[in-house]
């Protein structure tokens, strides 16, 4: 199935729990905002563009269990701020409610917020295979790229934004192998991105995020490519580590692409004003169920970072690719 979808029989938002990956593939489902919330602080739902649908979806439910246009709004304040750093969230809430307005009970409200969010899933895929196509043309057959994070289509509805461009490379008959960088500490490189490309049958060779520099230095990369959670003025934000890719594929010549949907942009602002969610000292302390860590170690654990547009070769969009920052408020 789809990475997130709406059950219209049930009346739920269905996902894949994407904390319960590589060992198990379950389907859960939510039917209150609550649930939804915790899904996505948890993580069981990820990645930018599933955020963007998720908190559509989330609008839809808060119009099912509520029933004052007052009570859809306060969920929909909460559903907005679940997670702060990637833009999508409030992207999605924000068109839902937007749609959701149009009506007058919560049932219609309801219809509206439905139709909105089905409407972004839909073009969530679109857009990919659009990034895809445009992506792809800046790979070569044979290359290596390395990726951090997972911006395939387990953070996506489907296809991927990052992966995406693979996928779509390989499907016009280049050969592409990935380097995928474990992504520490909740590890969605080696969890999920090295478990998709797998179902794929795409070649992928796991990696620590330390040995990115040594694998860089050797020769072994040939192109990097991640995906953003926001793209502000001066750079793009996306998962902690990004950065000391680009630091170090700079340092080695080798490009550094950022793919993401203009649904990630918010290039007004400036990174200073965004928040950087910063999460548990638990995901230090702790692996799984296991101490690695002295329990009152001080921790610090922003859980994105930014990375300058001096460092990025080029974004890809789904209107195409932009290579001068000076480029980005034309393009949108
Ligand atoms: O904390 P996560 O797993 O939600 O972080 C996800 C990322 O940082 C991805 O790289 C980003 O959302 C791009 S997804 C196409």
């Amino acid at each position: 199935m789809r990475t997130i979808e709406w059950d219209k029989e049930k009346e739920a938002v269905k996902f894949i729990d994407q904390t319960l990956l590589p060992r198990e593939y379950k389907i859960k489902e939510c039917k209150r905002v609550d649930e939804l919330i915790d899904a996505i602080q948890s993580l069981k739902v990820r990645g930018a563009p599933a955020l963007g649908v998720a908190g559509a979806f989330g609008v839809v439910l808060a119009c099912i269990t509520e029933t004052t246009k007052e009570a859809v709004k306060t969920q929909v304040a909460r559903l907005e701020k679940a997670r702060p750093t990637a833009v999508n969230l409030a992207y999605g809430v924000n068109r839902a409610f937007n749609a959701a307005k149009h009506g007058e009970t919560t049932a219609e409200m309801k219809m509206y917020a439905l139709a909105e969010a089905n409407q972004i899933a839909e073009e969530d895929i679109a857009v990919n295979k659009k990034i895809g196509e445009y992506g792809s043309e800046l790979l070569d057959d044979g290359d290596v790229v390395l990726t951090h994070c997972n911006a395939g289509r387990l953070a996506c509805v489907d296809w991927g934004t990052a992966l995406g461009v693979i996928r779509t490379a390989i499907a016009n008959g280049k050969r592409i192998e990935v380097i995928s960088c474990e992504t520490r500490p909740l590890n969605q490189g080696s969890r999920l991105t090295t478990w998709e490309l797998l179902q794929d049958k795409i070649p992928v060779t796991l990696i620590t995020d330390s040995m990115s520099a040594t694998v860089m230095r050797a020769g072994k990369v040939d192109k990097v490519l991640v995906g953003a959670d926001r793209v502000v003025k001066e750079g793009v934000l996306n998962k902690i580590g990004t950065y000391m890719h680009a630091v170090v594929a700079n340092a080695h010549n080798i490009p550094f692409y950022v793919a993401a949907p203009l649904s990630s942009f918010d290039i007004k602002s400036s990174y200073k004003e965004v928040a950087i969610e910063e999460r548990s000292p638990d995901e230090l302390i702790f692996l799984g169920k296991e101490q690695i860590a002295p329990l009152d170690v001080n921790v610090y654990n922003p859980a994105f970072d930014f990375t300058p547009f001096e460092l990025i070769e080029a974004v890809i969009t789904e209107k195409g690719v932009v290579r001068d920052v000076m480029d980005f408020e034309y393009k949108l």
